[in-house]
């Protein structure tokens, strides 16, 4: 079913996204409250919020499959056997053991999907930046929300094998999972460079 939300003048005080968008921190499992729970409700905000990003031409590239609950276990068997199976020379014992008990810190797990639509022109980079826009939606949301979070493409993210589990074909791609928990621990110690470094300004 389609969703439509029609155009309004929607003000807030610029001061507070301001804020948001700064204030804004990945969170990582060894900082979550282990394995407490959020209500889906507030999931499914998040995730109405993604879907509201950007998308050239319209074609909503993102799929996403949440995990919660028993789910959880699933994709840590899936995902650190897969690892063990493909990893060959590059595989680690943390990462395996990361790969198992990580996702059960968690409450939710989104595995995050670029899906082709069939018959664009759109380039596939910028499908890719759509649901990119999509992920800094969620970012934001969980941080309105006094929840923490990060994306992560470490382990199984660019295994083809990994695609079939996650709904998506071989034009498809996975492009990561984003992990949301209750904060126990708080991200400290951010900084960015100095805007000069990253911006030319050309007035003439
Ligand atoms: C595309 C993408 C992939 C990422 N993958 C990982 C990852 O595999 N592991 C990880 O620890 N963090 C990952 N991150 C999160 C970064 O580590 C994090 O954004 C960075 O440390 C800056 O911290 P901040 O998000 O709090 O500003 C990823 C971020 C992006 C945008």
């Amino acid at each position: 079913m389609r969703h439509f939300i029609f155009a309004q003048i929607f003000f807030m005080h610029p001061d507070l996204f301001n804020q948001l968008a700064r204030s804004r921190r990945s969170v990582f499992p060894d900082q979550f409250e282990a394995g407490k729970k959020i209500d889906e409700a507030i999931i499914r905000e998040i995730l109405v919020n993604a879907c509201w990003a950007p998308t050239h031409g319209k074609t909503e590239p993102w799929q996403f499959t949440v995990f919660s609950g028993e789910g959880l276990k699933k994709l840590a068997a899936f995902q650190s056997t897969l690892y063990k199976e493909k990893a060959g020379k590059r595989f680690r014992e943390i990462t395996y053991g990361k790969l198992q008990q990580n996702p059960l810190r968690a409450s939710h797990i989104i595995a995050i999907g670029m899906k082709r639509h069939p018959a664009t022109n759109i380039p596939e980079i910028e499908e890719i930046g759509a649901v990119a826009c999509a992920v800094q939606n969620i970012y934001l949301s969980v941080t309105a929300y006094g929840l923490g979070g990060y994306w992560t493409t470490g382990g199984i993210t660019y295994m083809e094998e990994a695609k079939s589990f996650f709904g998506l074909e071989e034009q498809d791609k996975l492009l990561g999972f984003f992990y949301i928990g209750h904060i126990a621990i708080p991200s400290t110690g951010a900084s960015r460079s100095a805007l000069e470094e990253k911006v030319k300004w050309i007035n003439e």
